[in-house]
């Protein structure tokens, strides 16, 4: 047992214990001097604070770097992982990314940019062929308030690839695990003013530390957990981590079901699920930024329980269900029965969940997901929902956004089961949909107009239905 984490920064290894590890990686940074990370809204909404975080990865040999947003990291969170700043990719000269944007005009205050650099530095770290498009989903997370994206964009695409060192010749693999050292495999145990943070090995010491510290949160990707701390200060800082339990983050997919387990990062998830659940891959693009994904999780996105968490419509629809574990033994939770009121869960406080469980849907389910928010990057859902419609009739229809938890409209998904989907259906399900639903008004937008969007959205699924179907339709 070790009473500290390790992590490295630009090569430079950090051992850290006691309440220093309550402390967010961005602060940290500054106060090493890296001052190239700025923290502007401290809630991972504008990536100025994005940085890189390597993991060794086993079946590759080498370090696997991600962008995050360092505002809501916490240093409990890094423990074996390699961080790099803007800082660690000058050598003698500026980065090539770097360069390119001097050239584009990309900056003028600057303040955005190191944010800008780093997450442009994921494209040629993955290797990726750079388009106007991929440029933008890869800046998604980074905000500019005074150049304009234009500039930033253009600069970027001038970068030649090959001139781009990757971060394995800056800092070569082997070294970097040999600073490590072989203590990152030891379970952490920091019990300090500050607050306490476990992370065991085993499943069973996991669900002793809920049954000693309550009230407790299980910091998966910390992505929600990182902005309350953050913002609010609220948080119970009795956190546990399930990184070090083996077979926590993997992702296994069989004839009939994608199985998730509870460490699984969303951008991993999305890689495995494209060519297996390609509109749930879709609806991804458009969960957060890369730095968001990088990081958070679907146990997270479940567990947080939001009535307008993305995840949720779609895996009810899909008839999802979830593992949860307790002292005496697993169950399973269906996603539709996980809820009983606002962020209320049908889950005791000493179980965690373990895995979920997606079933693959049948090759003619029709299936389509929705989300409305105020802006199409980086915003949350105004209201979201999801429909399924089987080969046989059956239909699934989820919404959030417009109750205090993500809903199934069982009313409306039995007319469409008796009458199929016409216009004459749907005009009765919007009818109906209407008296299943209770949005209230909230900084998202007043109940009326949650009302009016959940109208559309039916209109919508219904021509997405019939030009799949009948290839008929006008693009809406
Ligand atoms: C800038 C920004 C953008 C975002 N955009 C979106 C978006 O587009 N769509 C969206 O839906 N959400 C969004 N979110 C919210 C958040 O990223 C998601 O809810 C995410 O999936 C949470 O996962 P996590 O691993 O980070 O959870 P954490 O913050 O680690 O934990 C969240 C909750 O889940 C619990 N928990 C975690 N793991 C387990 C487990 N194994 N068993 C039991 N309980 C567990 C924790 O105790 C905590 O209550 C955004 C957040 C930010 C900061
Ligand atoms: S400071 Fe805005 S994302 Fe971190
Ligand atoms: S250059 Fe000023 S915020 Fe981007």
């Amino acid at each position: 047992m070790r009473g500290f984490v390790i992590f490295l920064v630009n090569g430079k290894r950090y051992e850290f214990g006691g309440s220093n590890v309550f402390v967010t990686l961005a602060s940290f940074l500054r106060r090493q001097g890296l001052v190239g990370t700025k923290i502007v809204c401290n809630e991972g909404d504008c990536g100025a604070c994005t940085v890189m975080c390597g993991k060794y990865d086993e079946t590759h040999e080498r370090f696997v770097y991600h962008t995050l947003d360092s505002c809501i990291a916490y240093l409990f969170q890094l423990d074996g992982c390699h961080v790099v700043t803007v800082e660690g990719l000058r050598g003698e000269r500026l980065h090539p990314v770097q360069e390119a944007l001097i050239r584009s005009r990309g900056a003028q205050c600057g303040y955005c940019t190191p944010g800008f650099v780093m997450s442009a530095l994921q494209i040629f770290e993955d290797r990726e062929e750079l388009t106007e498009r991929r440029i933008k989903n890869y800046l998604t997370g980074n905000l500019c308030r005074c150049t304009g994206y234009q500039a930033i964009i253009e600069g970027v695409a001038e970068v030649h690839g090959d001139e781009v060192p990757r971060l394995e010749s800056l800092f070569p693999s082997l070294k970097m695990a040999n600073d490590l050292g072989d203590a990152i495999q030891e379970p952490i145990s920091i019990e300090s003013d500050a607050g306490v943070f476990h992370a065991p090995q085993s499943l069973d010491h996991a669900l002793d530390f809920l049954k000693r510290f309550d009230p407790s949160w299980i910091c998966a990707g910390g992505t929600d957990i990182g902005v309350i701390l953050n913002k609010t200060k609220k948080v119970s800082k009795n956190l546990l981590s399930l990184h070090l339990i083996s077979g926590l983050a993997e992702t296994s997919i069989t004839d009939q079901f994608v199985e998730v387990g509870a460490s699984v990062r969303i951008s991993e998830f999305q890689k495995k699920i494209r060519g297996h659940l390609f509109e749930l891959y879709k609806l991804l693009n458009i969960f957060g930024s890369p730095q968001i994904r990088n990081r958070a999780t679907v146990a997270g996105n479940l567990a947080n329980g939001s009535p307008i968490g993305d995840l949720i419509p779609p895996l009810m629809a899909l008839e999802s269900f979830i593992k949860v574990q307790a002292r005496e033994g697993e169950r399973k939770i269906r996603v539709d029965e996980l809820y009983l009121g606002y962020k209320k869960l049908s889950m005791r406080v000493d179980e965690l969940i373990t895995q979920i469980v997606i079933p693959i849907p049948k090759e003619h389910t029709f299936l389509r997901f929705y989300k409305i928010s105020r802006r199409r990057d980086l915003d949350i859902s105004t209201v979201n929902g999801a429909f399924s419609i089987e080969e046989d009739g059956k239909v699934r229809i989820a919404l959030g956004g417009v109750a205090p938890t993500v809903m199934r409209a069982l009313k409306s998904e039995g007319i469409f089961e008796k009458q199929g989907i016409c216009a004459e259906s749907v005009k009765a399900v919007q009818r109906s949909i209407q008296d299943e639903i209770h949005p209230i008004s909230d900084v998202r937008g007043e109940a009326k107009y949650k009302r009016g969007l959940i109208d559309q959205m039916v209109t919508k699924f219904y021509w997405d239905y019939r030009r799949e179907r009948e290839g008929v339709g006008i693009s809406v």
